[in-house]
């Protein structure tokens, strides 16, 4: 936990009384010009917190917003064992990849309150305003690169265990988006690193429209439309929670046993489809006939069944 991290705990602790800068500075080892620094960039993040010359500091008010001392404390899952981060940052993934380079441990998430650079699927935009949960976790799955092809699919499923768990129902249109309402809701960007025969570290990352800000995608689904008291951070540390518990899933049970679940709420199948490659080229088209026991589409076309593993895929008029 960063020193700062651990000044807003302080202030935290005292529940709304005053702490002095000296008690503050004497009890995380730091002058107290370092504490009055922290506590502007507290303030800078969307902290009230009250100063009075002689006396000291006082938390007021916290910001609803997915920073990483907010979901921190909401996560239940011993998987998560560091939570980092900051107010804005260019993209989580990038982070979290940086981090994984260095050797972070698995259960390392990062989170941020908004993205200047966040990235979607296929080369895409991820727009990442206030009032979004924008999270990358680390993930050490012991599996053959071939075998990594369903945690796409696993960490969507868990996305939609979260937010199930706070309320919301959702479908899931593959690979891994998160629909709610016909609009989507939440995206999955998994990036890794792999050695010939062994993954060396997967990023889980994921984007979830939770509050509408003046910046917000008009086309999509927000949280708050079906939970209207939800903030980011309980929208981030539930995901998590449900990514957690569909990937400890997968580990032991393999996807098998997560494709009913899946296929529950999928919202393809029986509609004609196109699936295509990131060029745009045409990998498949007929009628998408769910998923089969590695996460492939199956997709009922011309020449019989085929098994898509990756594309973009767009509804097409029956
Ligand atoms: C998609 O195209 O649907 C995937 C979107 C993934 C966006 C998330 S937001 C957190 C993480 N950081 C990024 O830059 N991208 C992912």
């Amino acid at each position: 936990m960063s020193t700062r991290d651990r000044v807003l705990e302080a202030l935290r602790t005292a529940a709304g009384a005053w702490v002095s800068g000296q008690a503050l500075a004497e009890q995380l080892g730091v002058s107290r010009v370092a504490v009055g620094k922290h506590i502007s960039a507290l303030v800078a993040d969307g902290y009230t917190i009250e100063a009075a010359h002689g006396t000291g500091y006082r938390l007021v008010d916290t910001p609803r917003l997915a920073l990483p001392a907010e979901v921190r404390p909401l996560l239940r899952d011993p998987l998560w064992v560091c939570v980092e981060g900051a107010e804005q940052t260019a993209s989580t993934n990038e982070d979290a990849r940086t981090l994984a380079r260095q050797g972070a441990h698995e259960g390392t998430v990062v989170v941020a309150a908004r993205q200047s650079a966040g990235r979607g699927r296929l080369g895409r935009t991820w727009e990442s305003p206030h009032g979004g949960a924008y999270v990358s976790a680390i993930l050490w799955p012991r599996v053959a690169p071939w075998e990594v092809g369903p945690l796409a699919l696993v960490v969507a499923i868990g996305i939609a265990r979260g937010v199930a768990s706070l309320g919301a129902t959702v479908q899931l249109k593959w690979p891994n988006d998160v629909w709610m309402g016909g609009r989507k809701l939440a995206g999955v960007l998994l990036e890794m690193s792999a050695e010939s025969d062994a993954v060396e570290w997967v990023v889980a990352g994921f984007g979830i429209n939770v509050v509408r800000d003046e910046a917000s995608v008009a086309a999509a689904a927000y949280l708050s439309d079906v939970v209207p008291s939800v903030s980011p951070a309980q929208a981030a540390a539930a995901a998590l929670d449900g990514v957690a518990s569909a990937y400890r899933q997968w580990l032991a049970q393999g996807f098998e046993s997560l494709a009913t679940e899946y296929g529950a709420i999928a919202t393809l199948d029986g509609h004609p489809v196109t699936v295509r490659d990131v060029g745009g080229g045409i990998v498949a088209s007929g009628v998408a006939s769910g998923i089969d026991a590695h996460g492939r589409l199956l997709i009922d076309g011309d020449g019989g069944i085929v098994a898509v593993a990756s594309g973009d895929v767009t509804l097409r008029d029956a």
